[in-house]
């Protein structure tokens, strides 16, 4: 079975077709940073907009590069939610006119389960059970997963996701949108010793998080650096490095900290990294390090697709036609989506 993926959810536009013999066959990602760069952030209204413009073509460019004709797509996934509302609505509204257009089936996918999944496209891919660690803009998840579908919540973000409280902090520093990238960037010239920033939450037990502490931490720390400079001062470039290195030190040390209790208390051998911060190295280095302490192995996907892409839509679309889901024609999006309500296959 061939099944072409179409993700809209956000800021960018992901389409792919994957078969379920040959694996991966095609696929494309037009990505909205130009559209929202003077902005600072996504705008929702814009990304729409661009999301109308490029779904089609990349539609095309996907077939034509797989060597494929409409005729040889047997089923339509589309990312229904979670994320922006009108975004969210181009995907499906396309996927489904598409299905209909060619007299396949289509469905919607849940863009969490998407990121979930992503490692298995990988050759050497992860095999359930195992606990997963979802680190996106939107969402920071601990999840027990037994199969598609059969997913246990062990703990999530009390507040700002990790890429948000990325994004943020990246703003408060000056750097440019998309933050998250940027500022593991800064970080690399950062002095590891000069800051120290908490670890939030991880003095209790639980498997919660919150990140949003981390952002006024840096705020402050930034102020004072600016306040050393003397009169109307700017805290020096080196300053900057030091504090995006002590936040991006926080961040990956808290989520390692939640992934080690998560893998001793549920005694799962294998963790899953997925969604956009697990493209983060330093992230995935430390988490490599501690599976291979507690004798067991992580997983993560190759960097293009922890970020936003067509292929993990396609791939839990496949996974899912193929234990015979169905849905009606009637359609809608799901801008909130607790993962937890999907049906097991
Ligand atoms: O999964 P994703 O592409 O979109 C959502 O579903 O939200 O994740 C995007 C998030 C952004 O917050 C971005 O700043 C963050 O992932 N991100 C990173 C890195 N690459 C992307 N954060 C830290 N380090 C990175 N290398
Ligand atoms: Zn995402």
């Amino acid at each position: 079975m061939r099944v072409l993926g179409i993700e809209t959810s956000c800021d960018e536009t992901g389409v792919a077709i994957y078969d379920g013999e040959k694996g991966l066959l095609g696929h494309q990602v037009h990505t909205q940073v130009a559209v929202h760069a003077e902005f600072g952030g996504v705008v929702p209204e814009l990304a729409s907009r661009d999301h109308v413009r490029k779904t089609l073509p990349l539609v095309e460019g996907v077939l034509r590069d797989s060597g494929l004709r409409k005729q040889d797509i047997d089923a339509v996934a589309y990312t229904c939610g979670p994320g922006l509302v009108g975004a969210l609505l181009v995907g499906s509204a396309i996927g489904r006119s598409l299905a209909w257009a060619w007299g396949v089936p289509a469905l919607g996918v849940h863009h969490m389960e998407g990121h979930l999944l992503a490692p298995m496209l990988e050759a050497e891919g992860p095999d359930f059970p195992f606990v997963a660690l979802l680190v996106s803009g939107g969402h920071t998840q601990l999840v027990e997963v037994k199969g598609v579908g059969r997913y246990r919540m062990l703990g999530e973000s009390l507040d700002d996701a990790a890429g948000e409280a990325f994004d943020k902090t990246a703003k408060l520093l000056g750097l440019p949108y998309p933050g998250g990238p940027e500022l593991a960037r800064l970080a690399e010239q950062g002095d590891p010793t000069r800051y120290r920033f908490p670890r939030p939450m991880t003095d209790r037990p639980g498997l919660d998080f919150s990140f949003s502490g981390l952002k006024t931490f840096a705020l402050n720390t930034l102020h004072e650096a600016q306040h050393a400079a003397g009169e109307g001062g700017e805290a020096s470039e080196q300053s900057k490095a030091d504090i995006a290195r002590a936040f991006e030190d926080a961040v990956v040390e808290t989520l390692a900290i939640k992934c080690r209790r998560a893998v001793r208390e549920s005694g799962a051998k294998t963790l899953v990294l997925a969604g956009g911060v697990s493209a983060n190295q330093r992230l995935r280095a430390r988490i490599q390090e501690i599976m291979e302490k507690e004798g067991g192995r992580a997983y993560y996907p190759r960097p293009e697709f922890c970020t936003d892409n067509g292929a993990m839509i396609a791939y839990a679309g496949w996974q899912r036609f193929s234990a015979g889901q169905h849905e009606p024609l009637l359609f809608g999006a799901r801008p909130r989506w607790p993962m937890e309500e999907l049906p097991a296959v």
